[in-house]
């Protein structure tokens, strides 16, 4: 949720800048801005993409080595040139931006409307620049350093800012309280970044600023102090990211890149840990909880959207290999219903992006009740990671795409490497039936790619579907979750209103909605609750629906049953979602690129969701 980046060093601030901004819109695409010290401070900024600023900066002389700049997803007023960031202090001496929520704005501004304060836009971000000035006017003798810090201890919510000041032209001041902000180190010049993919093509050397800290940079260093006003020491990492992991390569849009990459993504994922052959499976990610985990009474998992998706395939995968039982939250209501939690309890947290922010505070939660809390993340460095006492990374590389793809296939093979290994310790699966599994699931690449091998056939299909309104997909057992995955894609990227159900369950409501005009995709392939499924289909079939089924390769009942089939390469059934769910990707892709949506960043969503 918005993407912030700023410069300081000897470049044309605005290229690093703009660049930057563009790296970071699928964190939010409503406005974008800019602030340079090209002779005063000024601020450029537009509604819309950072296409439209940099049409807005035709003509202009943007000569300056220092500036801050914006892409915004509207929390507080809409999205309009106004509400866009940076914004200014009253007096016009600083420049904020903002990513993050101020949750006692209103209280703030009230108090500063009462001092004679006139607010321009309707942002929080606006008060909450005016509050430090107002400390910083108001004080004598404190630095502008020390007014922030001020601030900050008053201020209530999220935040990473970077503030430029025209009393103190050479320096920018930044912090972070929940939401992420890295600085690049280079020689003499600072980069700083919602994430490091603005930074990676100037620098791989990284500081992750953490909660509380405020970080100065003057003078070509950086300091960091807390908002308790403790000096603390920068600790400089290398960032191990590719420049062409963050490029389109060719394709058309990021997300059918991403969704092309799911061959090698889930081979990363697999790499220093899985070697079928030899019945190995190393997790170096869990060690010193990793009997706790074999203990556990009770896994929780928490997560959103996609990765709640993944985890529901995980709560299957658990309780049929370890024989632990499982619950899948969303973290937005985990958070906030009193549940019980405990010591001996495990939670897993899964995140793409690692920052989410409901995510963030039911692991925050468990924690406080003494549950063991691990991460599947994405996002190396990111908060989720952080705040995790363990954890697994997915290794999926950079997902740009807003709509999650590898991602999820990464997520699935890493859960499943931990239950094979949690399984295989506690004894739960036999030795012959855990090798035989290590062997699919190393297969799984391999039966990704041939399922890829459906895309121009799907795009037919596409074709012949784009204008329905509305679309049910069914599945059982752990073909249930793809159902619910390849709904909420097809929802998030074309507009059309899906969704995913238990296909048994389709008798107790959704079967009313079915006549001709409603395509049915049926996840059917060949595995326990085959004949179960066949019967569901039947009964789609008699109210006339229009039946879209992926099935096992070599299936021969389905075929003659249906108006569509899709074959997949068969695999265990604990493994199929990650094959099943690939021509489901690759349907709502076409379909939303036939209806001419915004595929990589559809509208009204973000890449990161680091509000509640
Ligand atoms: C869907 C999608 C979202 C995310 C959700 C959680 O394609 O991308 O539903 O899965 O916002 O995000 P992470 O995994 O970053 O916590």
């Amino acid at each position: 949720m918005c993407g912030i980046v700023a410069y300081i060093g000897h470049r044309q601030a605005s290229d690093v800048i703009i660049k930057g901004l563009k790296r970071l819109e699928y964190r939010g695409y409503d406005s974008a801005g800019i602030a340079l010290m090209n002779g005063d401070l000024n601020i450029y900024k537009k509604q819309g993409k950072v296409s439209e600023l940099e049409k807005h900066l035709e003509g202009e002389n943007l000569s300056s080595t220092i500036g801050i700049g914006h892409t915004r997803w509207a929390t507080h007023g809409e999205p309009n040139d106004v509400n866009a960031h940076p914004h200014f202090s009253e007096s016009g001496n600083l420049a904020i931006i903002h990513n993050g929520i101020i949750e006692n704005y209103s209280s703030l501004k009230e108090e500063l409307t009462n001092k004679g304060y006139t607010f321009k836009s309707e942002t929080d971000s606006e008060v909450f620049i005016n509050f430090i000035e107002d400390i910083y006017k108001n004080s004598k003798d404190v630095s502008l350093e020390e007014a922030v810090r001020l601030a900050l201890t008053k201020v209530v919510g999220a935040y990473a800012i970077v503030i430029m000041s025209k009393d103190n032209p050479e320096q920018l001041i930044a912090a972070r309280k929940g939401s992420p902000l890295v600085i690049g180190v280079g020689k003499d010049e600072f980069f700083l970044a919602s994430d490091a993919t603005p930074i990676v093509e100037y620098t791989n050397e990284v500081i992750y600023v953490n909660d509380y800290e405020i970080a100065l940079i003057k003078d070509g260093k950086v300091s960091v102090r807390d908002t308790k006003d403790v000096k603390m020491t920068p600790y400089i990492q290398k960032v191990d990211l590719e420049l062409e992991a963050i490029e389109k390569g060719g394709f058309e849009h990021f997300m059918l890149k991403e969704i092309y990459e799911q061959p090698k993504s889930i081979k990363d994922c697999f790499r220093g840990r899985l070697k079928a052959n030899d019945g190995k499976l190393v997790l170096g990610g869990i060690r010193e909880y990793s009997n706790a985990l074999i203990n556990a009474e009770r896994i929780v998992i928490v997560a959103c959207g996609t990765s709640w998706h993944a985890g529901l395939v995980a709560e299957y995968i658990f309780e049929e290999f370890c024989r632990i039982p499982v619950e899948v939250e969303y973290a937005s209501e985990f958070r906030y219903r009193n549940p019980v939690i405990k010591e001996g309890d495990i939670m897993f947290a899964i995140s793409q992006s690692g920052e989410t922010a409901d995510t963030l505070a039911a692991m925050e939660l468990a924690k406080s009740k003494g549950a063991v809390v691990l991460g599947v993340c994405n996002v190396v460095g990111s908060s989720i990671s952080r705040v995790s006492h363990e954890g697994v990374y997915t290794h999926a590389g950079p997902e740009i795409g807003v709509a999650s793809t590898k991602a999820f296939t990464a997520q699935l093979t890493v859960l499943t490497m931990i239950a094979l290994r949690v399984a295989h310790r506690k004894g739960t699966l036999a030795e012959q039936r855990y090798r035989e599994i290590l062997v699919d699931l190393e297969n799984i690449p391999n039966k990704v790619a041939k399922a890829l091998e459906t895309d121009k056939q799907v795009e037919k299909i596409a074709a012949l579907f784009k204008d329905a309104r509305n679309f049910l997909y069914l599945g059982r057992g752990y073909n249930f979750p793809v159902a619910l995955e390849g709904a909420l894609k097809l929802k998030e990227i074309s507009y059309i209103h899906a969704e995913g159900y238990p296909a048994a369950e389709m008798k107790h409501g959704p079967i009313a909605l079915i006549d001709e005009e409603m395509p049915v995709v049926f996840i059917a392939t060949r595995d326990s609750s085959y004949d179960k499924i066949v019967s569901n289909i039947q009964e789609v079939k008699a109210r006339k629906g229009k039946v879209i089924a992926i099935v096992s390769e070599g299936d021969s009942l389905i075929p003659g049953m249906v108006d569509h089939t899709i074959e997949v390469p068969g695999t265990h059934e604990a493994l199929m979602p990650m094959v099943a769910t690939i021509p489901l990707q690759l349907l709502s892709y076409h379909i939303a690129v036939m209806r001419g949506t915004n595929v990589d960043q559809p509208r009204n969503l973000a890449k990161s969701v680091t509000v509640e």
